[in-house]
């Protein structure tokens, strides 16, 4: 067991119209609120009209930006740090899922000292004040409502970086299950694909923590059978309420409590596919994954082992990976790089990127790129 501070200051304030309440709370902390949402889902299924409503009804001050993309960028939120300082915003709200909650987290630490994001992310600036975040989660999937972390890409440098201060955990966070019924099909079953290779990034993790890994294996089960419940029945809310529960705990700290950290090998092999196709989060993930346990499976074969007994009850490694590629293309995940739509001809354009941004794990290095991507088509 490692030493560890167990610190999350983050209120969840999770089920039925639990918005019901936000503005009594943002009052709290001010008037003047920045919302941040994506390109218009929020609209079209009905939520920004819920939450602005009861915004101005309490007399808050609203300035918008959004716009924001999934896998987003830099520039957007750059736009967004100017837009609210020009409005002296005083709190953060984002509307939306992974992409809009983690700009949001850089906008609100940028904005009090006006700091460069890129500088932020790179760690060349470290912020001091942050404006209070508020989220509003639309999609279950990366944890983030509930962790001081965010991803950021930058299309100049072509890289993509996680990032984490702890000014960065939202302060509030509405998770209610109803908002997250009009995910479309392959964003619930990305979503699920996040939250295991959460789990498993934090087993891979330095460190011994039996019970962490308890925790991890049943947010693993419980993810795999709620997916094809959830995909059968959207709108079932026991089963998107189970499936958001999962989604914060996979990446809250409590699956590497007593551990000194996750691996993220596999989400830095992920990225190198957003960065370059724009591929989705949880998509990339599901092609990594196999291709990484198979790189690894001599390097660590009790680990995995261990693993798979947790999870299948069997330490056979092939069986693991087969069951795993099994439940993800029964959710319709792509398990290589063909079904994900990248090409044989994109090869080498992958291994390169990998190389220059060398992707790597934490806490198991790999850097035979030419046996994983090749691994990752399948071969
Ligand atoms: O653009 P909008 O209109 O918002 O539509 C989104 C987007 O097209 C749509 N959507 C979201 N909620 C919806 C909805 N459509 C209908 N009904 C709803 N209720 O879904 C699409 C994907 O949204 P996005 O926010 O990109 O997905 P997700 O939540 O999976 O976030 C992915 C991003 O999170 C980062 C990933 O790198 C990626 O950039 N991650 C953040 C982490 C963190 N901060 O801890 C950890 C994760 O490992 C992950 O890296
Ligand atoms: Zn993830």
């Amino acid at each position: 067991m490692e030493n560890f501070i167990a610190y999350n200051p983050t209120a969840i304030h999770f089920g039925k119209d639990v918005i019901n309440e936000i503005s009594k709370i943002i009052k709290l902390y001010g008037n003047k609120v920045f919302l941040i949402y994506g390109k218009g889902s929020v609209v079209k299924h009905g939520y920004y009209n819920l939450i602005v409503e009861k915004l101005i009804k309490a007399g808050i001050e609203i300035t918008e930006y959004s716009g924001i993309k999934p896998n987003p960028v830099e520039t957007d939120v750059r736009e967004a740090v100017e837009v609210g300082i020009n409005n002296n915003v005083e709190i953060v709200l984002a509307l939306g899922g992974g992409s809009v909650i983690d700009s949001a987290k850089a906008i609100a630490v940028c904005i009090p000292e006006n700091l460069d994001v890129w500088d932020v992310v790179k760690s060349k600036v470290v912020p001091q004040k942050a404006l209070p975040i508020f989220t509003i989660l639309t999609l279950a999937a990366t944890g983030t409502e509930m962790n001081p972390y965010a991803v950021i890409q930058n299309h100049k440098t072509n890289e993509k970086i996680g990032f984490g201060y702890d000014l960065m955990y939202p302060k509030h966070s509405f998770l209610d299950p109803k908002f997250t019924y009009t995910v479309p099909e392959n964003y619930t079953a990305f979503g699920i694909v996040d939250i295991i290779a959460h789990a498993f990034e934090n087993y891979f993790g330095y460190g011994e923590s039996p019970l962490a890994e308890r925790f991890v294996a049943s947010i693993v089960k419980e993810s795999i059978h709620y997916a094809p419940l959830v995909l059968k029945e959207p709108d079932n809310y026991d089963y998107r309420a189970n499936i958001m529960l999962q989604s914060t705990y996979a990446l809250n700290g409590t699956t590497v409590i007593g551990k000194a950290g996750g691996d993220w090998g596999v989400h830095n092999i992920g990225h190198i596919l957003s960065l370059l196709y724009d591929t989705p989060h949880g998509a990339s993930l599901s092609v990594a994954y196999p291709a990484w346990l198979k790189l690894m499976s001599n390097k660590i074969p009790e680990k995995i082992k261990k693993l798979s007994e947790l999870i299948f009850n069997t330490d056979d490694i092939d069986t693991f990976i087969n069951n795993l590629e099994f439940f993800f293309r029964s959710i319709n995940a792509p398990i290589n790089l063909i079904e994900a739509g990248i090409g044989y001809d994109k090869k080498n354009e992958i291994i390169n990127l990998m190389k220059k941004n060398k992707v790597s794990g934490y806490n198991y290095s790999f850097d035979d790129y030419e046996k994983l991507v090749g691994l990752m088509y399948g071969s």
